[in-house]
């Protein structure tokens, strides 16, 4: 198959960026974003917006209907089985933050959280936080040098002391899938809750929720083409029910007076305020521009690429991969080079790829590192985005040795 994106012109932006002499190699980052969700978003907004879940009148009844349609949608996506396990926040962070606070009534001092060396920052601090306010362990699972979860060690660190485990179904800065089924297995077995962090794994391949049998999964809609501030989570109904009321204020609140309240059960008890209305419908009309896509033409196709990039970068001299990436990106930093300058000049050559940490300083500091450099790729990217890239890099490299 030749690596030209079929899906690419469904993307203005990309031809916008080409026009602007950028290459967008960081959909890690965020994902541009298809036709099919700015006209949705058009059509909302031109068509007449309105809260959900309020008021009674045509606009509201049809933008309450929309909303619950990603609703439905979503759990689809997730073949999450029956209905109302899915809870809108305003992103992967918020959602897990809700579940740092909303289930931190069940930890008592000594309980032990289990997360990975390679969790970034959103599946990290809200745990590390937690442990601190709660005084609990927080056990860090270490990685194999491939870059995955070193499973005889989970083994043994996930014991009837763990109460909770949180950890990243794809690293976003090693590109690796972690063995995330045999994981929750361990984990439950000792009685523990389960959070997995989709935030990059939603967007490559279908994942089922019930298959990998955890009680919660996270993950971001900007990262899956679709509009930013709304995060996904899913949890089971039982492991929903187990979730504290956190943030209060509209629409979650079933009856009231000065001084007492009741609140919702999941999921409208944990969407207080006005939701991002607009997003979440802009993810519904993104979920069905994704459904029609024909996802193994996709993966065949971002496997080409990746294996395009991967083995361009193990032909440069002096580049060192960090893993042993699968799909999506490589990150990688260069003997001798400061990743920081090496970015600087991609960037200069008018290529957009990630440099630094990656929010995820613990995991650059475990492989002994300031920084590398990530490139990441969409479903919109060609073997031509690749080719530009490598250019710039061997002129970058050749000004900085
Ligand atoms: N966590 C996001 C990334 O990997 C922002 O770039």
């Amino acid at each position: 198959m030749p690596l030209i994106s079929p899906w690419r012109a469904d993307f203005p932006a990309l031809d916008a960026l080409q026009r602007q002499g950028q290459t967008y190699l960081d959909s890690a980052a965020t994902a541009q974003k298809p036709q099919a969700l700015i006209d949705a978003l058009a059509h909302y907004y031109a068509n007449g917006a309105a809260n959900v879940h309020r008021a009674q009148h045509l606009p509201g009844a049809m933008a309450t209907q929309a909303f619950e349609d990603t609703r439905h949608k979503a759990g689809e996506w997730l073949n999450t089985g029956s209905s109302g396990q899915i809870v809108f926040t305003h992103g992967a962070t918020s959602a897990f933050n809700l579940l740092a606070y909303g289930l931190e009534h069940l930890f008592r001092a000594g309980d032990e959280v289990v997360i990975s060396a390679l969790e970034h920052h959103a599946n990290l601090l809200p745990w590390q936080q937690l442990a601190k306010r709660r005084e609990l362990k927080l056990v860090v699972l270490p990685l194999t040098a491939e870059g995955v979860i070193d499973l005889d060690a989970a083994a043994s660190l996930i014991t009837s002391r763990t109460r909770l485990l949180a950890v990243s179904q794809l690293s976003n800065v090693l590109g690796t899938w972690q063995p995330i089924a045999q994981l929750v297995a361990l984990a439950r077995v000792q009685g523990a809750l389960t959070v997995v962090d989709g935030a990059q794994g939603v967007v490559h391949g279908r994942h089922d929720v019930q298959a990998l049998g955890c009680d919660f999964y996270v993950f971001s809609s900007h990262k899956l083409y679709g509009p930013d501030g709304v995060g996904v989570l899913f949890g089971r109904h039982q492991a929903l029910a187990q979730l504290q009321h956190w943030q209060f204020g509209g629409e979650m609140v079933l009856q009231t007076d000065y001084h007492q309240a009741s609140f919702r059960p999941a999921p409208l008890g944990f969407e207080a305020g006005t939701p991002p209305v607009a997003g979440v419908i802009g993810l519904g009309a993104t979920l069905d521009y994704l459904n029609d896509v024909n996802q193994a033409a996709a993966a065949e196709h971002e496997a080409g690429l990746h294996e395009l990039l991967r083995a361009g970068l193990m032909l440069r001299e002096g580049v060192q991969l960090l893993g042993e990436p699968q799909v999506a990106l490589a990150s990688f930093v260069v003997e001798g080079v400061h990743n920081a300058d090496l970015a600087h000049l991609l960037t200069e050559q008018g290529i957009a790829v990630r440099a630094g940490h990656h929010c995820a300083i613990p995991l650059i500091s475990t492989l002994g590192l300031s920084g590398a450099v990530r490139v990441s790729l969409g479903m919109y990217n060609d073997a031509e985005d690749l080719e530009r890239f490598f250019n710039a890099l061997d002129q970058a490299l050749e000004v900085l040795r």
